[in-house]
């Protein structure tokens, strides 16, 4: 039976992956800050589908708290087959208007920390066997604030790992979904319904983790659910720069 280990589960994407994963057996390793939301998913997965939940509350923009997640990865006693870094949130205001403070706790949820439990996920995987999903975003294949260069990071450095160790048996995929009804963009303070985007361009996260799983299963090293976005970024390979920066000033992915 494979064990998977969820940043960011306690909402959202994270929490789907959960219960998707849950539903086809898989035990689990829930990650992140609320304890109580935690807790809750777990019982309910416990109860659903008989599987084993760990919940290891964390903040993974501390160093010493992602190593308490990091020393669980790297724990070839009890190892995971799967490491979902999905952990996530967006800021406010664009670069030079936010605080310094915020945009550095922002690279380190979504680069440092993802890097580190990457790198603690491969020690037991490696020869073994495992998979590695990074949830980056559609921004990453374009031009906007630090945002798009943390998810860009992802992409890149996911493309890369998946043609080195699926040598090894360790495959990374980045999956990059477009606008995805969560909790996203209301922690940034945009209320529901009033974040100025088309309905049109939202989709459900249900769909996200289905096709973002199937294309881990599949060793993909970049996964762009639904067939509008996959056309959104076969355009951003071929509009100039400036034009999808234009573009993606107005939204938040
Ligand atoms: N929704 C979208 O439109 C969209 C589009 C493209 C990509 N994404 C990406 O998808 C991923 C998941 O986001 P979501 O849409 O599911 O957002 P969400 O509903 O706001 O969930 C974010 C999750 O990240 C956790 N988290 C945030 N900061 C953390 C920290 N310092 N330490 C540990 N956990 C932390 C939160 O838990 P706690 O608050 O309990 O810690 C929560 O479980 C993110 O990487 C996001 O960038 C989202």
């Amino acid at each position: 039976m494979p064990t998977a280990l969820i940043t960011g589960a306690s909402a959202g994407l994270g929490a789907e992956f959960a219960r998707q994963l849950a539903a086809r057996g898989a035990d689990l390793i829930l990650v992140a800050r609320t304890a109580e939301a935690l807790d809750a998913l777990a019982a309910e997965l416990r109860e659903e589908h008989g599987v084993a939940v760990e919940v290891l509350p964390a903040d993974i923009s501390v160093e010493s708290e992602v190593e308490r997640v990091a020393d669980r990865l790297r724990d070839g006693a009890d190892p995971v087959d799967l490491l979902v870094n999905n952990a996530g949130f967006g800021l406010p205001l664009q670069f030079a208007d936010n605080d310094i403070a915020d945009e550095v706790r922002h690279l380190r949820v979504h680069v440092e920390a993802s890097m580190r439990l990457m790198h603690a996920a491969l020690q037991t995987m490696r020869g073994r066997g495992g998979r590695i999903v990074n949830v980056a975003s559609v921004a990453g294949f374009i031009s906007r604030s630090t945002y798009s260069a943390c998810k860009s990071w992802l992409i890149g450095f996911s493309r890369w790992a998946n043609a080195e160790y699926s040598r090894e048996g360790v495959t990374v995929t980045a999956v990059c979904p477009g606008f995805t009804h969560t909790t996203f963009h209301e922690r940034m303070g945009l209320a529901p319904g009033r974040e100025g985007i088309p309905a049109i361009a939202w989709l459900d996260a249900r769909s996200v983790v289905r096709e973002g799983l199937r294309d881990a299963a599949r060793g993909k090293a970049v996964s762009i659910p639904s067939l509008r976005y996959k056309l959104v970024v076969a355009l951003t390979g071929v509009l100039p720069r400036s034009l999808t920066a234009g573009v993606a000033r107005r939204g938040r992915v």
